[in-house]
């Protein structure tokens, strides 16, 4: 299992920069390709770092070696649905998205340099750094994120297998 390394040391609570109506993937874009944060790598794990916060939004800088990568995750679910969109600012992620069905099937899109997707307000999805540079990425969640659960995946279906609570276990 991927672990992940988080801080959320000196972060700054902004203003809303943007309209409500716009997208968490737009808004993430245009923090991808704006960015000036400062992206650190560990060879454990990917890296992860709050860097804005208001009280219905936070954005996340996430930073991948070459072979980093989440668990297939949710933001929580019907109980908690939490629409996000992501950004890369430089290198490449693999974006797995559960399509559900019967039986649930993965698909792939590799999202590049400057380029942004969604993720759906209760989509399962992981994220994997498949090239061989780094990659850092920049992730938008409205509301705020305030749970995960991950899941197995086999061909059989889509399997929860746990769950992660901010305060508690980032
Ligand atoms: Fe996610």
């Amino acid at each position: 299992m991927i672990t992940t390394s988080v801080t959320d040391s000196a972060t700054p609570r902004v203003a809303p920069l943007h309209r409500q109506s716009t997208s968490p993937a737009t808004i993430a874009r245009d923090l991808a390709i704006e960015s000036r944060w400062p992206a650190w790598f560990t060879p454990r794990s990917r890296s992860a770092r709050k860097v804005m916060a208001t009280d219905d939004m936070e954005v996340w800088l996430l930073a991948w070696l070459p072979g980093q990568g989440t668990d297939l995750h949710d933001h929580g679910g019907r109980s908690r649905p939490c629409p996000a969109g992501f950004a890369v600012a430089s290198g490449s992620l693999t974006h797995y998205t559960v399509v559900p069905g019967e039986v649930p099937r993965l698909n792939l899109d590799v999202i590049g340099e400057h380029e942004s997707a969604t993720v759906p307000a209760t989509g399962v999805h992981a994220l994997v750094n498949r090239g061989d540079v780094p990659a850092v990425s920049v992730h938008v969640y409205t509301p705020r994120l305030t749970m995960m659960r991950r899941y197995l995946f086999d061909e059989s279906g889509l399997w929860l297998a746990s769950m992660i609570r901010a305060g508690a276990d980032w």
